[in-house]
């Protein structure tokens, strides 16, 4: 397969710039939202043919450059122990805390085939774009454990964090081990690479991210390495962590809106790609108020000299409001570039 997608991945891209949105398969899609109304969500993500069906809906609509496959971070969590609940406003664990956390076990990753059996479906379909697979990191998917569910301040999880070092390690070690076999696994049934999802690691300083961390993000990815495909690394809201993410060892770099591209790739080196970057505010907009921001973006990944390692992303998740014109405009647009 020829993909623009994994030429910039690969930092060898001559073509148009690729695009992916981080959460593109959901809730502003008409479509998603009539499957929603039908099945629950653990439905939605362990039914291989519904997996299937809703990772394809945006590749119909637009022409994005990979699809993501359907799943969530915390899906494999119910695996370990801690099964999650989706049926409220966002993800609950009834049983939240520290000492669920301390329960917790490694993963089989034979559990999660009804993943590998949607990775076979969507690839069999999807011939012509490849799929990106992922997991959440540790540090996310502890916070989800100790908070019960998104938390403003991770207060919970700090205070473990500082006052049970020991603990603290042996679960990001469980977690860590559990998801680097997991992306092995989604990468031997056939997804093309792989993202991380750290979505609340900036809540940390770089100090604490290099003690409590990284040896464990290293690891994560010494075994995802084992599937040969490569590796995105998402953190947010991270500008200030670049220098130690940038020792996790990833492929490709997400990052957020808060940040120039031409300074995360001065940090970063000439040696890993470049996604992200748009405010996905700004796809909750009419394009033609949106455009001067998606220009913007491009600019700075012209003057960052990174046009043929640039994969052209939301710097977090699009919203329910955002706007599905919108996002086939700014496809097409960047495309066009
Ligand atoms: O298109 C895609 O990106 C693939 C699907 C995907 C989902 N979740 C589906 C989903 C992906 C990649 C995720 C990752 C995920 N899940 C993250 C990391 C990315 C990020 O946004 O930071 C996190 C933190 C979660 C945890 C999670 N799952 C939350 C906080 C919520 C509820 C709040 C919300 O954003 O809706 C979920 C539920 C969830 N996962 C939905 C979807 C489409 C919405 C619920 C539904 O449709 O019923």
């Amino acid at each position: 397969m020829t993909s623009t997608f994994l030429d910039a991945v690969n930092r060898k891209n001559k073509n148009h710039i690729p695009v992916l949105f981080m959460r593109q398969a959901g809730r502003y899609l008409p479509e998603y939202m009539k499957l929603k109304d039908v099945h629950s969500f653990r439905t939605r993500t362990h039914t291989p043919e519904l997996m299937t069906e809703i990772t394809l809906q945006p590749m119909r609509r637009y022409k994005m450059d990979a699809a993501i496959m359907f799943s969530d971070i915390l899906t494999c969590l119910e695996y370990m122990g801690a099964a999650f609940d989706f049926t409220g406003e966002g993800p609950k664990l009834a049983t939240a805390g520290v000492s669920t956390l301390k329960e917790i076990h490694k993963l089989d990753v034979k559990d999660m085939s009804f993943v590998y059996e949607g990775i076979k479906k969507i690839t069999a379909e999807l011939t012509d774009r490849p799929l990106v697979g992922f997991v959440g990191a540790p540090f996310t998917l502890c916070s989800y454990i100790i908070e019960g569910g998104t938390s403003k301040e991770f207060l919970k999880t700090k205070n473990f964090m500082y006052s049970s070092p020991k603990d603290f390690h042996k679960a990001m070690e469980i977690l860590a081990e559990s998801v680097g076999n997991y992306l092995a696994e989604q990468m031997r049934t056939g997804v093309e690479a792989v993202q991380v999802f750290d979505s609340w690691v900036g809540f940390l300083n770089e100090d604490d991210y290099r003690t409590y961390l990284l040896p464990h993000m290293k690891n994560l990815v010494s075994l995802a390495r084992k599937g040969g495909k490569p590796i995105i690394l998402y953190s947010q809201p991270a500008s200030h962590l670049l220098p130690a993410l940038k020792e996790v060892g990833a492929d490709v770099y997400s990052i957020d809106w808060r940040m120039k591209l031409a300074d995360a790739a001065k940090v970063l080196g000439d040696n890993v790609a470049i996604q992200g970057n748009l405010d996905p505010a700004v796809t909750t907009l009419e394009w033609s108020e949106a455009r001067p921001f998606v220009d913007r973006v491009l600019e700075d990944a012209k003057k960052a000299g990174i046009r043929d390692r640039y994969i052209f992303n939301v710097g977090h998740g699009v919203n329910p409001t955002t706007k599905p014109e919108t996002v086939g405009s700014i496809v097409e647009y960047v495309h066009s570039k």
